[in-house]
Parts: structure tokens; sequence; C-alpha cells
């Protein structure tokens, strides 16, 4: 039997990418079951697959998932985000992104598990010394978050080596927008990306939005990078499962455009779909963000047989549809109703 007949287990399915994640799969007529602790992700978000309550670091539970489900293969997306966090608590990110993934790793070897997806960033790279980003680019991660993603991708190479595990890395850029139809997105009380900050300040008017620094070397001062519809990446991981069950081997992927946009240029085309401009500052450059940033996406193509579908005027159409549906929906619920943010987390890269 090929390992894509079998069930995939997606760990943190329930957050922002595994449940559109999900929902391709489920689309392409994969099983899934869903595995997530929901301590920031939301248990409405699982469309269409059973949900695992529980944490990757659970040996048995995960291992008990793998068999009561026919798994055969692994994307994993549990993990956390928050580069500024990451440097105050840096425990916290090795204990989570790092020590929680070999457990998980060494439990489904346990089923008989051997394809792995795992969700890298382009943090691994830092600051590139060159644009566009390739997969050979050196890598120097400037956060603990950044570290522990480059330390996982490490990990799955030795385990090829060790157990046979085969995994493809995807390297993400800046995820964003939501699904077409308007059921599930980035909800701006986990976030603190920039297109769920410019939709809060643009629907709520309050906070404003903070842009950090305009007078980069770049043509209008913002800084660029590369901005990736959720379902675009969500369709890059069934292409990297469909290359692990033909046999692909263990191999890092950059997942974008491949086209860089400044925050000026998001903030232009929100105002262009809301037709109101979005209230913002300018406070001084931040420590740590790279100028400029976006993928080369050749490698994706050979490799996967994926490109990207869509652009800015999709990610902002569809997230500003989002957003205004959650509103409209808050405004009818109770409060008790409504879901609790856990903490407010800061750039995810
Ligand atoms: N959002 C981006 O732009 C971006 C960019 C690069 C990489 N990534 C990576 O992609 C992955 C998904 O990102 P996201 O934006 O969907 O984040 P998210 O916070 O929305 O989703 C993460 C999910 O993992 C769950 N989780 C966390 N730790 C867990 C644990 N120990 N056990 C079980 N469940 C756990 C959370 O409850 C949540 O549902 C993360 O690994 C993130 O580092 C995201």
């Amino acid at each position: 039997m090929s390992s894509l007949d079998g069930t995939v287990l997606v760990t943190g399915g329930a957050g922002y990418i595994g449940s559109h994640t999900v929902r391709a799969l489920r689309e392409a007529g994969r099983d899934v079951v869903v595995y997530d602790s929901l301590e920031l992700g939301r248990r409405e978000a699982v469309i269409d697959a059973p949900l695992v309550i529980g944490n990757i670091a659970d040996s048995d539970l995960v291992t008990a998932t793998c068999n009561e489900h026919g798994v055969t293969q692994l994307v994993h997306f549990a993990a956390y985000k928050a580069v500024g966090e990451s440097m105050k608590s840096p425990a916290k990110y090795w204990r989570n992104n790092v020590a929680g993934s070999v457990e998980l790793y060494e439990a489904c070897l346990a089923a008989g598990v051997h394809d792995v997806v795992f969700s890298s960033s382009c943090s691994v790279n830092g600051t590139p010394a060159a644009v566009p980003v390739s997969e050979d680019a050196p890598i120097h991660p400037e956060s603990v978050y950044a570290e522990s993603k480059a330390m996982v991708e490490r990990i799955l190479s030795c385990y090829k080596i060790t157990h046979g595990l085969n995994s493809v890395s995807l390297r993400y850029f800046n995820a964003a927008g939501a699904s077409f139809d308007g059921r599930i997105g980035e909800d701006w009380a986990y976030s603190q990306n920039l297109v769920p900050l410019a939709m809060k300040a643009l629907l709520l008017g309050n906070p404003r939005l903070t842009v950090f620094g305009n007078d980069y070397d770049t043509p209008d001062g913002t800084c660029i990078r590369d901005y990736i519809h959720v379902d675009d990446l969500a369709d890059a991981h069934v292409k990297a499962l469909a290359y692990l069950g033909g046999g692909g081997d263990t191999t890092a992927v950059n997942v974008g455009t491949g086209v860089g946009s400044s925050v000026l240029d998001v903030l232009n085309a929100t105002a262009d779909v809301a037709g109101k401009p979005v209230p913002y500052d300018v406070a001084p450059r931040r420590a740590g963000d790279p100028v400029s940033t976006y993928s080369d996406p050749t490698f994706a193509q050979t490799a996967l047989g994926w490109r990207a579908q869509y652009g800015l005027k999709e990610i902002i159409n569809s997230a500003y549809t989002w957003h205004r549906s959650q509103m409209e929906s808050d405004a009818r619920s109770t409060p008790q109703d409504r879901p609790h943010p856990v903490w407010p987390t800061d750039a995810a890269r």
C-alpha cells in the first residue's frame, strides 16, 4: 500500500495554516485526523475531519491516534511562532518546538509513519544576503524561534539517516489571506501579522497600525515581504505529501510567490478593496527586521510541481471579506460565545 492511501495526521490543524490545509487535503480526497492542544487553535476551524485534543509531546496519545486512524503521513504545524516571545522565553520554544517535535517523530515512527511535511520558515535564512532567496542560501537564524525551525530541519535530516524518515521542510514566507468561502481566516486576536493588524485598524479604527520604518532603501521606504495566500500554502502541503508518497527524498523547499510587496503596497491594496485608507503611524525601524525578503519559487515548481496561484489582490480581498464577516457574527453573539485570545503573538516569520 502506498503511504498516499493512508490517513494524514495534521498537528496544529486547528490553527490558521493548519485548518486551511486540512480542508485542502480533504478536497484532494485524503483522510485526515487533526491533533491539536487547542492552546492557540479553534475547534470550529476544524472542518470535515476528526479532532484529537492533545499535546505533541504525549507520545502514547500520538501513537494511539496513528494506530487507530491508520496514519501513514504526518504534516507537522504545531509550534509556537512569536519571534519576540521566543527571545524572552527561549525554554518555552526549545521545549515545544524542538523537544515536542522529537517526541512526535519518535511516536510516529513507532506507529510506522515515514513521511513528514514540516512547517519551517524563511526566517531560518535570517537577513538574506541576496534576493530572491533560494534553498541554498546560508542558514542563519536570528531569533530563538527561527533557530528552533532550523534545528528541527537538522533533526529531520538525521532521522533520514538513522530511521529512513523522509521529509519535506516547507519554508514559508508570509502567510496571509482567508478561505475564499469566508469560513476560516487569521484571527487578529491571535496574530500580530501585517494583514490582520491592518484589517483591525481599518475596521475598528483603534489601535492605528504602526509601520516600523519608512526610511529603508526600498522604492517607498518600507520593508518588502513575500505574501503568500494561505490556500496556496495549503496546496503546497498536498503536493509535498504526494512527492513523499511517490518516493521523493528529504529536502527543504521555499514556499513563496517570488513577488515582493512593501508595507505600503499592502496598505494601498487594502484601501483599494475597502474604499477607505488604513489609519497608520510611522515608528522607528524594529531591530532584526530584514529590509527585503522574497522567495525564489523555482525549486518548488521543479520538485513539487507547485507554484502560487494568487497575489496580493486575492489575499486582501479574502481577508477583508472574512474579517468583516467575523465582526458581523461577533456583533450577533453574546460575549461568552466569543473565543478568548490566549496571548498576543508578534511577527510570525
Ligand atoms: N503564519 C506564518 O506566516 C508562518 C510563517 C512561517 C512559519 N509558520 C509556521 O507554521 C506553523 C503554523 O502556523 P500558524 O500561523 O497556523 O500558527 P497557529 O498558532 O495558528 O497554529 C498553531 C497550532 O498548533 C497548536 N499547538 C501549538 N503547540 C502545540 C502542542 N505542543 N501540541 C499540540 N498542538 C499545539 C496550536 O493550538 C495551534 O492550533 C507554525 O509551526 C509556524 O511556526 C507560520
